[in-house]
């Protein structure tokens, strides 16, 4: 087996978690574990944060299959979907008793069409995001038709922040206002309506005043904050590290080119190694020469284009041995390859980067 894998940290993520409760204990939270947790594994991160004294109220995943695999898992939670209801998942969300999102006439017809039993379902609420949700101006209307609807008992509503992880608020506030005003002309009415929840990470950092009934952290959960422009007002520690270990060594002269495209060339003799991991187990060709590794506590730059399976690093005249540690992603000791550090030279975001870390690699859960 190759000695490429995802360390994931259990206990930073109990402390994020942990973290993320304390700034505001009279909510629950909805931990969004879609896409298998961003890459760090949905089960493992579902038993684990249920081992706390004060577990999850709901998971959040975007489609049924997702729900299914922590449910054939044994984990008990309730599930929210946030995909729409469709011809596509009502089977599954009906024999699995998932909550789905509703937002459409559509939706409550095929509700009517496949349940007579009542049914928990979210209504998402479009302030501003322009994905999914019923248009603020139809959301009333809407919430109205659905409270009055036989099979249908309204669990929550909520909404989605489009800027919450930019230092500028004034949009994120803006969708809070039209959220707040739907809520209040709803209580006026009388209407029940559950539970309200708006908060991903960028606003459980920096808004508290969005907090409602539930939050929805998925980042944060993950020890990374959503922008380098968020409050860093709850202390969260990175929970995937990417280890392998030094598999070839080769004297290299100068003028010499390392990998496809000979995108690097070799200045003066030095010794290259080469790291079984590339771009189909998610470090990305992007990387090409401006990534660096950690080996015996001092970094080494990447060179030569970024290849399938395997890297390549230039480790000049030091003593390096088959075998060697070399950290790819994340701390060790008192150095890091901050996730922000990729993301940076991919002009992305962190949660492409775990989301992207592929199956190949297995995940080494620690604590
Ligand atoms: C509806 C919904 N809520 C919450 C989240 C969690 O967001 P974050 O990872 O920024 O905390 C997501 C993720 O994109 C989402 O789609």
């Amino acid at each position: 087996m190759r000695p490429t894998i995802a360390e994931i940290n259990l206990s930073n993520l109990k402390y994020n978690y942990k973290n993320i409760r304390k700034k505001n204990s009279n909510v629950g939270v909805i931990a969004v574990v879609k896409a298998d947790a961003y890459g760090h594994g949905a089960i493992q991160v579902a038993k684990t944060l249920n081992e706390t004294d004060t577990p999850p109220e709901y998971l959040g995943v975007a489609f049924d299959n997702e729900a299914i695999e922590l449910i054939n898992n044994g984990i008990k939670n309730q599930i929210i979907l946030f995909e729409p209801l469709s011809e596509f998942n009502i089977k599954n969300v009906l024999r699995y008793k998932l909550i789905p999102t509703l937002f459409t006439q559509q939706h409550l017809e095929l509700l009517k069409k496949y349940s007579r039993k009542k049914i928990k379902i979210q209504i998402d609420v479009d302030t501003g995001m322009g994905r999914l949700g019923v248009p603020r101006e139809d959301a009333f209307d809407f919430i109205l038709k659905a409270a009055n609807q036989k099979n249908i008992i309204i669990d929550g509503i909520y909404t989605h922040f489009s800027t919450s992880d930019e230092k500028n608020k004034n949009y994120a506030n803006e969708q809070l206002s039209r959220f707040i005003s739907l809520i209040e002309k709803l209580k006026m009415n009388g209407i029940n309506f559950g539970k309200a929840h708006a908060a991903n990470s960028g606003a459980i950092l920096d808004m508290p005043e969005s907090y409602f009934d539930l939050i929805r952290p998925g980042v944060s959960l993950y020890g990374n904050y959503p922008s380098t422009e968020t409050s860093e007002s709850i202390k969260l520690k990175p929970v995937m590290k990417i280890v392998s270990a030094v598999s070839t060594i080769r004297w290299f002269e100068a003028g010499d080119y390392v990998s496809y495209g000979r995108r690097f060339q070799v200045k003066k003799r030095t010794q290259i190694v080469s790291v079984p991991m590339g771009y189909a187990d998610g470090y990305s060709r992007g990387l090409t020469n401006k990534a660096r590794a950690i080996i015996k506590n001092k970094f080494y730059p990447q060179v030569g284009t970024v290849t399938m399976d395997r890297i390549m690093f230039d480790v000049g005249e030091d003593k390096i041995k088959l075998g060697d540690k070399v950290v790819l992603l994340g701390k060790e000791k008192r150095k890091e390859i901050s996730n922000f550090e990729w993301c940076e030279i991919l002009k992305t975001i962190p949660y492409e980067i775990t989301c992207n870390i592929s199956k190949r690699v297995p995940r080494v859960y620690v604590r």
